[in-house]
């Protein structure tokens, strides 16, 4: 895959083509990388902890993060203020109806506030939630009811350099298996995520989200899915999906939703700063989860979301049908992941959603999972490029109930790629600076917690370094760059 709107060039390059122009924007800075070193470490060697003040390029998320279309901007200008009965409500339920094809929607003020309520009721202690694979917010509300996790990826699929296209599938005969130990009875649901994020967004096919729902029919299971980022799989199912090239995004969206009995979202993805929801067109589970609703999140017309953002959430939803805007960002991830792999750094293939992802257990091979490649990897590049991004290994795990580590199935350096917010020069920036790293990754040490919250502790969590490697990386950096920042 190229760019997304099918432009070819002379010179043969593939190169993402923007289908969009910038009218507003935000100066940055870059900060000297004396001043990065320092920032990282009263940051506890956490990039969230980081202030962006101290930040080049901020690839920590997509989330809140994507840039609004003016047709988003102009629609917030128009949002009708009610505590009850807002007719923006009534906009976004309309977008939600026509986008996904659910009938009922329940608002919450963003993805993890809609995981809480599905846990809450559909959750019973000792129950098993199969899945192709957790996110970090999914498993700590699965955890805080009581329920346990099944994740039933294929075996290839944790290979990070591969070909597989749909890596996200989950294994069917796992699946039956998982069933058949635990019984029917005590699955609270199957879930599916969307470009299932912590493996490096990688998307599920259709062929199997059907054989999923096939089995959730055969055993009178619920199937959820997570939509967080369920339009950049859409993305990969027409490009990738040889049955669905002639559809559209907005088809295959449906026939994606058509296949689940819930459907949740994270708006914050769809260039909102806030929101998420839960749809279904069943009444009964509209029912059964209402309750919850104004009891975490505020009225059944708004949920914690302000009017401004239900309107941009209205028109995000919609742009997301068109495939120049969904696929910006997995046009830039392409480009640069396949730069990156050009060159032999160690990077997910085939490119997935959100992010590019570097594989920092290979990157980093020398550094135990002890002592957190990806953690430290994560450091490293901040401070040798002001590049914020976000780590997805070990440290984004938890521990086991005697205190040990549990190490993750892979560890990932994710460079988020907010939807048209870098340029291409940018992209570059992160690739030159990502391939002189990898010349100097012996330098590289590892990290250990000083403060160590007992859940979701990649937030908040302190480290210190092993060793005194980040300021070796810094004179690397000085003796190659002279006084470049
Ligand atoms: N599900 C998935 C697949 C997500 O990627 C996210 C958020 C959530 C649920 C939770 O949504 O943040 O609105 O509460 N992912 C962001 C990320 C935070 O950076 O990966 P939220």
């Amino acid at each position: 895959m190229s760019s997304v709107q099918n432009v070819r060039f002379f010179s043969g390059e593939n190169i993402p083509l923007e289908m969009h122009k910038v009218r507003v924007v935000q100066k940055l800075s870059l900060p000297p990388i004396e001043r990065r070193l320092s920032a990282i470490r009263e940051a506890g060697f956490n990039t969230f902890l980081l202030n962006t003040r101290d930040i080049y390029l901020d690839m920590l998320t997509d989330s809140g993060t994507n840039a609004m279309s003016d047709a988003q901007q102009g629609a917030m200008m128009q949002a009708d203020d009610a505590y009850a009965g807002s007719q923006s409500f009534e906009r976004m339920h309309a977008a939600v109806n026509e986008v996904f094809g659910k009938e009922y929607l329940l608002p919450a003020h963003q993805g993890r506030a809609a995981e809480n309520i599905i846990a809450k009721s559909f959750i019973k202690p000792g129950n098993t939630i199969p899945m192709n694979y957790h996110f970090t917010t999914t498993l700590a509300h699965i955890d805080l009811n009581g329920g346990k996790i099944a994740e039933l990826l294929y075996d290839d699929a944790l290979r990070l350099h591969s070909d597989n296209p749909f890596k996200g599938n989950m294994d069917i005969a796992k699946l039956r298996a998982t069933i058949a130990k635990e019984g029917a009875g005590n699955i609270g649901f199957i879930r599916m995520e969307a470009s299932t994020n912590l493996i490096g967004g990688q998307p599920f096919s259709l062929a199997n989200l059907k054989e999923v729902r096939k089995v959730a029919d055969e055993y009178k299971l619920m199937l959820v899915l997570d939509a967080s980022l369920i339009g950049e799989n859409a993305f990969f199912i027409k490009q990738r999906e040889a049955a669905y090239q002639k559809n559209s995004i907005g088809d295959i969206l449906r026939e994606m939703c058509a296949q689940a009995d819930i459907v949740y979202f994270s708006a914050r993805k769809v260039s909102s700063s806030r929101g998420g929801g839960i749809c279904t067109n069943r009444k009964d589970l509209f029912d059964h989860m209402k309750v919850l609703v104004p009891v975490y999140e505020g009225f059944l017309t708004y949920g914690g979301i302000s009017v401004r953002e239900i309107e941009s959430i209205a028109v995000g939803l919609r742009e997301t049908l068109d495939e120049n805007v969904i696929g910006q960002s997995p046009s830039f991830i392409d480009y640069l992941a396949r730069q990156l792999d050009k060159a032999g750094v160690p990077v997910v293939m085939p490119p997935g959603g959100l992010g590019c992802h570097i594989n920092a257990g290979e990157f980093l091979s020398h550094v135990p999972q002890e002592i957190y490649p990806a953690g430290a990897l994560t450091a490293a590049f901040y401070i040798i490029s002001g590049v914020r991004g976000m780590e997805r290994g070990t440290m984004s795990s938890v521990r086991d109930e005697n205190g040990n580590d549990v190490f993750a199935d892979v560890e990932l350096l994710r460079l988020a790629f907010p939807r048209r917010v870098f340029t291409l020069s940018q992209t570059k920036y992160v690739e030159d600076r990502l391939k002189w790293l990898y010349t100097k990754r012996d330098l590289i040490g590892g990290l250990r917690f000083v403060e160590e919250p007992p859940m979701l502790r990649f937030f908040m969590g302190r480290c210190e370094a092993t060793s005194d490697w980040p300021e070796k990386l810094v004179q690397a950096f000085r003796a190659d760059f002279g006084d470049s920042l």
